[in-house]
């Protein structure tokens, strides 16, 4: 019997709560995946790729109907593991699978979710350049528990939750118990590209809001950037194993992914962005670091963009200093803590606006007052960084990695997701337990050493004529004024 309490907190309507056991398990052999050296350097073709956005399409408004699952084991802020499974039907209803995982390669299933509920897309995002903004309704959610123990302790939440454990004047606690938002369908967006240039390998990506990083808040967040995308069933990436798992699975039958090892990190090389990034709070980049091993110093440059597809420059940033690799992370499985430094800083505008905003601060806040020019790179370290920006040195932060190889072999470096407050992980206690996009490598090794690796980059941009100033100009500002507030040095 499902108590009152309970249908408010996650048994909106006609649901009734499920456990019952269900101790599947397929043990897999180990995937071998192949290591694939690479000779040169192709970072900055793998750049120059993603800054023309060329192969990307983007739907507007999106069409979501269809099957979406999740590529791999994504973590949530707490941490969660978690795989999805989304379907959305053409009478604007869906049902969503969320499986829950008691460990980092989502290879145990603990309790899943069964979602059903309606969707309304809206207007495009006002805020969120390039993403729709949608209503969505629960009509009851599910639980399903994996083994007698899981059931047991989710019982025991429930029966505490609603036996007057709790106080009565205390509502959020209900739903903070489970944790449990779908704020995540508030923001959507759909991508299509066509793989290897090739008109018959179509992949089609959802993008859906973000979790807020710190657990507590995730009731009360509307997404602000995006998560890892899913992909669509009919229309993945034939390499995504994960995938076809996930399609495969049901309430009864949670998806199991195959067993990996942990890899250990070497950051050692250069790593460049897979994407057009999106950070909360309207900003779009490319990112591309190179790690020294040797005297554990580093170098970053952060290709900031006014567009979703990261085609209009807005200003570069190149930041260097030292890192020392923590230890294994007791808080979420498979993770690596690093501490970060920043100290040195240039910033180069890519448009009028940018220069003109930098050029308003008065001061010895960036660089010489009023001597920025379009396409002009300046030293910031003498002022501290730049106030403008958001950017104070010298700079710390706590990091959280982890690593995987792709389906080609490549590795990925995942660092932990910025705060969703906006806020800087300039504390240990603040540092992420989820990840953002991971980063590529590009390169083993460094690049040679008479070349100068931000010249190089800054080079393919310095000869752009700047656009005209638009009507946006002033918006633009202020936007950026609200929300350059703090510079992340892995961002
Ligand atoms: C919507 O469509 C799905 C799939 O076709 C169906 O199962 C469901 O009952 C429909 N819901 C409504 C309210 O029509
Ligand atoms: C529910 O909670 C009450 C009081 O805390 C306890 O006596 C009872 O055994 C619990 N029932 C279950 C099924 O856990
Ligand atoms: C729980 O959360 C849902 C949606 O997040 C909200 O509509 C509902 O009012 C909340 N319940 C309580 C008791 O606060
Ligand atoms: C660290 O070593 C790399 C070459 O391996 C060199 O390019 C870089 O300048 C060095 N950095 C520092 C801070 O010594």
């Amino acid at each position: 019997q499902v108590l009152p309490c309970c249908k408010i907190q996650f048994w909106l309507g006609e649901g009734s709560a499920l456990l019952h056991p269900d101790s599947r398990t397929h043990p897999r052999s180990l995937e071998k995946s192949a290591w694939r050296a690479f000779k040169e350097s192709q970072c900055p073709h793998m750049l120059k790729h993603l800054h023309n956005g060329a192969r990307i399409t983007v739907q507007m408004p999106p069409t979501i109907e269809g099957h979406w699952v999740s590529t791999g084991c994504e973590v949530r802020s707490g941490p969660e593991f978690i795989t999805r499974a989304y379907r959305f039907y053409h009478n604007n209803t869906f049902k969503a699978y969320q499986f829950y995982y008691g460990g980092n390669h989502c290879t145990n299933p603990t309790y899943t979710l069964v979602i059903r509920g309606k969707i309304r897309l809206r207007q495009a995002s006002w805020i969120i350049r390039g993403g729709t903004e949608a209503d969505y309704q629960l009509h009851n959610v599910q639980i399903i528990c994996h083994s007698e123990a899981v059931a047991e302790k989710l019982s025991q939440l429930v029966n505490r939750t609603c036996s007057g454990f709790l106080p009565e004047d205390n509502p959020w606690e209900q739903n903070v118990t489970l944790n449990f938002a779908m704020h995540e369908l508030q923001l959507i967006r759909v991508e299509k590209q066509y793989l290897h240039h090739n008109l018959d390998h179509l992949v089609e990506e959802l993008f859906l809001g973000d979790i807020h990083t710190d657990p507590t808040q995730r009731m009360y967040y509307r997404p602000s950037s995006y998560q890892p995308p899913l992909q669509n069933a009919k229309n993945h990436d034939h390499t995504c194993i994960a995938c076809r798992i996930i399609y495969r699975s049901d309430e009864h039958h949670p998806p199991i992914l195959p067993p990996k090892a942990d890899l250990t990190i070497g950051l050692h090389g250069e790593w460049v962005s897979q994407r057009c990034e999106v950070r909360p709070e309207v900003l779009f980049l490319t990112r591309h670091f190179n790690f020294h091993d040797n005297n554990n110093s580093w170098e970053g440059h952060y290709y900031h963009y006014s567009d979703p597809i990261c085609k209009h420059p807005t200003f570069t940033i190149y930041a260097k200093g030292r890192y020392s690799r923590g230890v294994h992370s007791a808080k979420v499985k498979g993770g690596t803590e690093f501490v970060f430094k920043v100290n040195h800083m240039k910033v180069t505008p890519m448009d009028i606006a940018t220069a003109s905003l930098l050029n308003v601060f008065n001061g010895n806040e960036c660089g010489a007052e009023g001597s920025w020019l379009v396409g002009v790179q300046q030293d910031v370290t003498h002022t501290n960084g730049c106030v403008a920006l958001g950017i104070r040195l010298p700079h710390t932060e706590y990091e959280l990695f982890k690593m995987e190889q792709d389906a080609r072999g490549r590795y990925l470096l995942y660092n932990g997701q910025r705060p969703s407050d906006g806020s800087s992980p300039d504390r240990p206690e603040k540092r992420a337990t989820s990840y953002q996009m991971p980063l590529v490598q590009c390169a083993s090794s460094a690049p040679r050493a008479e070349e100068s690796p931000e010249e190089n980059k800054l080079g393919q941009y310095s000869s752009r004529t700047p656009e005209k100033e638009s009507s946006a100009f002033l918006l633009f500002l202020t936007l950026l004024i609200c929300t350059v507030s703090h510079f992340h040095i892995l961002s």
